[in-house]
């Protein structure tokens, strides 16, 4: 499996940290390695008070197909310190602006992170989809709360229980995304923002986006501990063994017997 540390690039210019989904070949499917890359490049963000704000981008193709499955096949992750919880947990609790800039596919956790974001930008040509029951598995990143929350329930079990992809313009609707344009101009949008934001008071932007977000911040915590442990159960059960399985081998899977 390829994995080397350019498969997340992170720069600092101008009071922003972007943090770039670099492994296109593998349409940006996040190792361990990666969710342990991006943590570690928000603690940095995080202390250092040269960084207002943070822009996580993938590619004009294709921002993230999700958990590398094989990974997380071969060392799923076991504790709350694992490094796609230390990763979930960092953008969750972030306290400066985080920015995101999608194009193309956006799977599982290319979308559920995306609801930690405070400004979204979407590429027209951006799909996203939460396809984990399809891959006998549950929600993460407490997007069982909170889609259902953005998106109203029966949009939201559209979402979650058909695990049907939806595009630009709905995501636009539900309001998930705040903008959406070209593809080529999507990274130079964000970073637009960002540095937009960078030039802001920092104590202003940090209060504001605590006091926007308390009224549920235990709540998300809760939603996220919940879902890790039954998320991490379910990962080792028939149902998931056999959609990752399948997608391994390249073949439909048959969840007839689970
Ligand atoms: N984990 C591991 N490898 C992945 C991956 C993933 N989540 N998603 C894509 N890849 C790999 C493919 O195995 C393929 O590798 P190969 O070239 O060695 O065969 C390569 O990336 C290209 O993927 P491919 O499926 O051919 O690209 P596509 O453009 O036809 O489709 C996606 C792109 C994102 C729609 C499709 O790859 C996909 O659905 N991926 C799985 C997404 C998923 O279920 N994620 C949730 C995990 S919890």
């Amino acid at each position: 499996m390829s994995q080397n540390p350019s498969d997340i690039l992170t720069h600092c210019e101008s009071g922003v940290m972007t943090i770039t989904l670099n492994r296109v070949d593998k349409k940006n499917s996040i190792t361990a390695a990666m969710y342990g890359a991006m943590a570690d490049a928000l603690v940095q963000a995080e202390a250092d008070p040269a960084m207002r704000a943070v822009v996580l981008q993938g590619h004009e193709t294709v921002f993230s197909a999700g958990n590398d499955i094989g990974d997380f096949l071969n060392q799923p992750p076991a504790t709350a310190e694992s490094p796609v919880y230390r990763f979930l947990h960092g953008i969750a609790g972030f306290s400066k602006p985080l920015i995101a800039a999608v194009c193309g596919p956006a799977v599982g956790v290319g979308t559920t992170m995306l609801f930690h974001c405070d400004l979204v930008y979407a590429g027209d040509n951006a799909a996203f989809s939460m396809p984990f029951v399809n891959l006998g598995l549950c929600p993460e990143a407490a997007s069982s709360l909170l889609v259902p929350q953005m998106f109203g329930y029966h949009r939201a079990a559209e979402a979650l229980l058909l695990g049907e992809p939806f595009f630009a313009e709905a995501a636009l609707e539900v309001g998930l995304v705040n903008r959406i344009v070209p593809p080529t101009e999507v990274n130079a949008v964000a970073q637009g923002a960002a540095r937009k934001l960078a030039l802001k008071p920092l104590s202003s932007l940090i209060e504001t986006k605590r006091l926007m977000k308390k009224g549920q911040a235990a709540q998300v915590a809760a939603q996220m501990a919940e879902e890790g442990a039954t998320f991490g159960r379910m990962l080792r059960e028939p149902a998931a063994r056999e959609a990752f399985g399948a997608f391994m081998e390249k073949r439909k899977p048959d969840f007839s017997r689970f």
